[in-house]
């Protein structure tokens, strides 16, 4: 092939790694390419949110179980080999795990990695968001469902809101940017304050993001909360947010880091609003992504599709073809479209990374 046949981005990967990603890249059975790991550090988390978590936790996985710093790095270098250009490190709460600017160091000096995020509730952020990003985080997504602190504490049973608002400031001191607000929208609770939410982007450079509740509950419902959560779809968050504030303006697609998120802005805002019908509006015809779950399982969906068991590949002594050979099988496991309203037990958020 021909220097000018080469995509712009192949060629920059192999003049600055030697390598050359699009020639071994991560395909499933579908033509879609991987180039997005989720990982989860931990399944522990220091809130018991409504949507997540029964008051008491879930029975934590032990140590041993959890992947090692060491095997984390070895899995993402072996995607990273295989054209995975963004990481996300997710939880429970990966606030949470000893030593994290150590990990986010060893990952962000990988070759071929140019997007490393991390998602958190933000209760432990004011105090780490410095070392993060001097460690090589480049930004955060926060979990922020309430602006009343009284709301948030019956939403999330243990936390202050002004920890997260602190950890919020000290993000964007930091440098983490864009910073986004993920806010899970639940009738009867927290629905009516979107417009507030939404608001927050008026005078700041943030997207705050509405996401669909998931009622991953063996029940269907969410027995967790102690009650059923009303699922709000969110075609109807932005009516109401529109129905406050006034049309909102479509923003252009961002490309291959867009997401699942249908971004708008508030005329003359500063920021930006994001709207993840995850269950209305599937993105499964976009999905790039695998999951690596703490306990070291790749997922290849969030609600649906194979898993194939890397910790036990790496602590057989399998190395690095072994481990590009078990991504590639996970991929090859993702379905078309997730098949959730089968109505499949999916396993506990927090154990496979939100
Ligand atoms: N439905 C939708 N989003 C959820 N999250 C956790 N549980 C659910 C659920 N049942 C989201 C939180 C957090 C991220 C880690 O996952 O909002 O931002
Ligand atoms: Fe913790 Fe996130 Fe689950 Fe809330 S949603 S309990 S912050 S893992």
């Amino acid at each position: 092939m021909l220097a000018n046949e080469i995509a712009p981005r192949a060629l920059a990967d192999l003049v600055r790694h030697g390598y050359w990603p699009g020639q071994e890249r991560i395909v499933d059975a579908y033509g879609r390419v991987v180039t997005y790991l989720r990982v989860s550090l931990t399944d522990r988390c220091n809130l018991r949110c409504l949507y997540c978590m029964p008051p008491e936790g879930i029975p934590w996985l032990p140590c041993k179980d959890l992947l090692s710093f060491e095997e984390i790095v070895a899995i993402v270098e072996a995607a990273a080999a295989c054209g995975v250009t963004k990481v996300r490190l997710t939880g429970g709460e990966p606030l949470v795990r000893k030593d994290l600017p150590n990990l986010i160091e060893r990952i962000a000096r990988l070759p071929g990695i140019e997007d490393l995020a991390l998602t958190t509730n933000g209760v432990l952020l004011a105090s780490c968001a410095k070392d993060l990003a001097h460690a090589g985080l480049r930004r955060v997504n926060v979990s922020l469902d309430t602006l009343e602190p009284e709301k948030f504490r019956r939403i999330t049973r243990l936390g202050h809101l002004d920890e997260v608002l602190k950890g919020l400031e000290a993000a964007a001191d930091a440098g983490l940017a864009p910073l986004k607000i993920n806010t899970v929208i639940m009738g009867g609770l927290n629905d009516k304050e979107a417009p507030d939410l939404a608001g927050l982007t008026v005078k700041r450079d943030l997207e705050v993001r509405f996401i669909e509740y998931m009622p991953l509950d063996e029940s269907g419902g969410c027995t967790r909360a102690g009650g059923t959560i009303e699922f709000v779809p969110s075609a109807t968050t932005r009516e109401h947010i529109e129905s406050v504030l006034g049309p909102l303006q479509p923003l252009p697609s961002q490309g291959e880091y867009d997401g699942p998120a249908l971004r708008f802005r508030i005329p003359g805002a500063r920021g930006s609003i994001g709207f993840i019908g995850a269950m209305s509006v599937p993105f499964c015809e976009r999905c790039n992504r695998l999951r690596l779950t703490a306990s070291g399982e790749l997922r290849s969906c969030l609600l649906d599709g194979g898993v194939v068991d890397v910790r036990a590949i790496l602590r057989s002594g399998g190395g690095r073809n072994a481990v590009i050979a078990a991504l590639r099988r996970t991929a090859e496991l993702k379905p078309k479209v997730h098949q959730y309203l089968a109505g499949a037990f999916h396993g506990a958020m927090s154990r496979i990374g939100g």
